[in-house]
């Protein structure tokens, strides 16, 4: 622990404004002399400040990292180095600085990368990381869908580029997470249906903010309704095992 500088939190938050934060995370966040709210480059928005939106933060205490979308690993390292170097300068200030991070820190976020970065420029920095609700958990509770039973697998699985990739992994695993589907939902639902399991999965749109869709039924979704980027599908090879003798 580093005690002439301030600390470095990262908590989750959401998915959206349910509530669906620890108290840790919540008591960590009212004694925040900054919120650090990470943001895609160019977006007005935030989807984690829209996860905090009914907690009674100080507004000025709100600082945006914008966060370029690019496959550029230089350019992205350069990018992270320079956002750890502005939290170094606050860390120096004794600042007590909380990131906020959609779901869980450590599941697809660029907060890993902003760690890995904080810590090589800052070797001993005092980091204390909180878990979140995953979005897939928020799901699997809001629709009674048991992600895991007995010794079944479960796969968390960003959505492959092919059909075979998916109907392979799906044979491998009893339950699977299908996180980042984008534009490949056409062709997901396709394969469920040709593996006769489409009746067993449920999926979740923008789950806890506005527009959200909650279904069981994956055929109800209309054009407009495509999943897109914050969406999730589970899928069940077999309907959950009952104990009740039936
Ligand atoms: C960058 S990852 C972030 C994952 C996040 N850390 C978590 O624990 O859920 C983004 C992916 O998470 C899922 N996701 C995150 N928030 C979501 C939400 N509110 N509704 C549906 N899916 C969401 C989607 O699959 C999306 O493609």
């Amino acid at each position: 622990m580093n005690e002439t500088c301030g600390t470095f939190f990262g908590i989750g938050v959401g998915p959206g404004p349910r509530e669906y934060i620890t108290v840790k995370s919540l008591n960590t966040l009212m004694k925040a002399d900054k919120v650090l709210v990470p943001r895609a480059s160019g977006s007005k928005s935030s989807v984690a400040l829209a996860c905090i939106k009914d907690i009674d933060i100080q507004q000025d205490a709100i600082e945006f990292l914008d966060y370029p979308m690019s496959n550029d690993e230089n350019f992205l390292s350069s990018i992270y180095r320079d956002i750890a170097g502005r939290i170094i300068v606050d860390l120096k200030k004794k600042l007590n600085l909380v990131y906020i991070t959609i779901g869980d820190p450590y599941i697809y976020s660029t907060y890993s990368y902003t760690v890995a970065a904080l810590k090589e420029l800052m070797p001993g920095i005092s980091i204390s990381t909180y878990p979140g609700i995953s979005s897939f958990q928020a799901l699997s509770a809001a629709l009674d869908f048991p992600l895991g039973q007995g010794k079944e697998k479960i796969l968390i699985l960003p959505c492959p580029e092919t059909p075979a990739e998916l109907r392979e992994e799906i044979e491998r695993n009893e339950s699977i997470v299908l996180m980042k589907i984008g534009d490949r939902f056409g062709w997901v639902r396709e394969l469920l249906i040709e593996m006769d399991i489409l009746k067993n999965c449920v999926l979740g749109k923008r789950i806890g903010l506005d527009n959200e869709i909650l279904t069981r039924d994956l055929m109800s979704l209309s054009r407009d309704e495509k999943p897109g980027y914050l969406s999730v599908i589970l899928i069940r090879k077999v309907l959950p095992h009952k104990r009740n003798g039936r």
